[in-house]
């Protein structure tokens, strides 16, 4: 099938890739020159594990073009996929602009029938907004779908080529029919393509996200109230995680959740409700929870320093929000950094991704180290804020002599309490005993 996909950012990149490594042919565009440029180059501009090999193999393959030219991309193309970005505005409501923009500019160049699909994460009511810009700027016939994605920065390239479920809202048949065709190959396992209607589609990659971060907090809170009664937050989440009605996935405790989603989204839908006049209670308090969790580290800190963190140095092992991607967006890490500073404390970060978008961000505000030791070098306690693998086994007696004290405050509960009481760690982490 031929398939144009607007925006290349990652949740574009990761989707033109995989259609095209299904035998498709994707043209994606992009207004950067510079961007597209490096990609016709071959070069990649995110980072993703997986996301390369795919990448250049179809780009080899001339089954992945790029180009700036929107009329060229979407000449041919049967699906137009809108991967456009849609930041929160002043009000916290999902800016439309990108989106409605580009279903403007292309109902000014089709000539036959296309299905145009959002993929960006669009309040309910999107695809009637594009839909209705469609009509006022052409004759020809064309369909809206809504078919969110579900992708995992760090497993996004698996995500898409195994997902759990495909989600299309259309009511339009033959768009139905060309989406259930485009992706077959993706659910040959079984998974479902569940098709519905527009705006239940959009509805649900809300309900998602938010259910997944409710999910976040609730633990977090769990573990807050384990510290308060002498109980441990592992122990109680493989208690109920072994119950098929919650689930082993997403109970880990840590240091509130971050990135470029969950913050974004469970505002938007908190908004959405709010327009509509219905107060989502729930998702007020998820709000609130990951507001506090994200300087619990801190908040413990501050109790443990009688004198204050003024004058103190402080390593920090991970900055991205989570392993496995050089993201830093709403990463719990800049949160605490603020707060160290804030009360006089000196930072040295390592992240085996992350430093370079710190850097933009921070500049010389605090100081990276070239390697996760180096980090520690006269440091008086260790943070960790990112489970990255390289941070799991580390050489604990190499670290105990790096460090001026062998404390460590550890927002992801890495360490078994046990062993780092044998290696005399002082180690408080998130909902255990210390
Ligand atoms: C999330 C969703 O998981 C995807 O399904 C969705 O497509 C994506 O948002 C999106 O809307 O584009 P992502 O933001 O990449 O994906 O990251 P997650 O792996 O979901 O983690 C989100 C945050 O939750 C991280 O800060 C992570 O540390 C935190 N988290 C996750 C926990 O604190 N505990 C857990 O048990 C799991």
């Amino acid at each position: 099938m031929k398939i144009a996909v607007v925006g290349t950012g990652y949740v574009g990149l990761v989707t033109g890739t995989c259609l095209a490594e299904t035998g498709n042919q994707v043209i994606c565009v992009d207004i950067n020159e510079q961007k597209v440029k490096m990609m016709q180059a071959g070069q990649l501009p995110i980072y993703e594990p997986g996301l390369e090999v795919l990448f250049n193999r179809n780009i080899n393959e001339s089954r992945l073009l790029f180009t700036t030219n929107l009329a060229e991309a979407i000449a041919e193309a049967k699906i137009i996929f809108l991967a456009l970005p849609t930041p929160p505005g002043g009000d916290g409501s999902a800016d439309l602009s990108y989106v409605l923009g580009a279903a403007k500019d292309i109902a000014g160049l089709i000539t036959d029938y296309k299905v145009i699909v959002t993929k960006s994460t669009v309040p309910v009511g999107t695809a009637d907004k594009v839909t209705a810009v469609l009509k006022a700027n052409t004759t020809v016939e064309c369909a809206v779908v809504s078919n969110p994605e579900f992708l995992r920065e760090g497993v996004a390239v698996d995500d898409f080529m195994k997902p759990d479920r495909v989600v299309v809202g259309t009511m339009d048949e033959r768009a139905r029919k060309l989406m259930g065709e485009l992706y077959g190959p993706y659910v040959r396992q079984g998974n479902p393509i569940i098709f519905m209607d527009e705006r239940s589609s959009e509805l649900t990659k809300y309900a998602a996200n938010s259910f997944l971060a409710t999910k976040i907090s609730f633990m977090n809170e769990v573990a807050n109230l384990c510290e308060l009664v002498g109980a441990d937050v592992d122990m109680v989440r493989r208690g109920i995680g072994s119950d098929d009605r919650i689930g082993k996935r997403f109970l880990f405790s840590g240091i509130g959740y971050g990135g470029s989603c969950f913050p974004k989204d469970v505002q938007a839908l908190e908004k959405s409700a709010a327009e509509n006049k219905y107060d989502f209670k729930i998702l007020n308090a998820v709000m609130d929870v990951n507001q506090i969790q994200k300087k619990v580290l801190v908040e413990k800190m501050r109790g443990y320093y009688k004198d204050g963190l003024k004058g103190k140095k402080f390593a920090l092992w991970g900055l991205a929000f989570k392993p496995d991607t050089d993201d830093i967006r709403e990463a719990p890490a800049l949160y605490i950094i603020e707060e160290l500073l804030k009360d006089g404390a000196t930072v040295v970060a390592f992240d085996p991704e992350g430093m370079p978008n710190v850097k933009k961000l921070l500049g010389d505000k605090i100081t990276y180290a070239e390697n996760r030791y180096d980090a520690l070098n006269g440091a008086d306690a260790l943070l960790i804020i990112t489970e990255w693998p390289v941070f799991r086994t580390p050489d604990f007696d190499f670290m105990k002599e790096k460090l001026k004290a062998p404390v460590i405050f550890d927002g992801r509960n890495l360490y078994d309490l046990e062993r780092m009481k044998e290696y005399g760690f002082y180690y408080n982490s998130i909902g255990r005993k210390v």
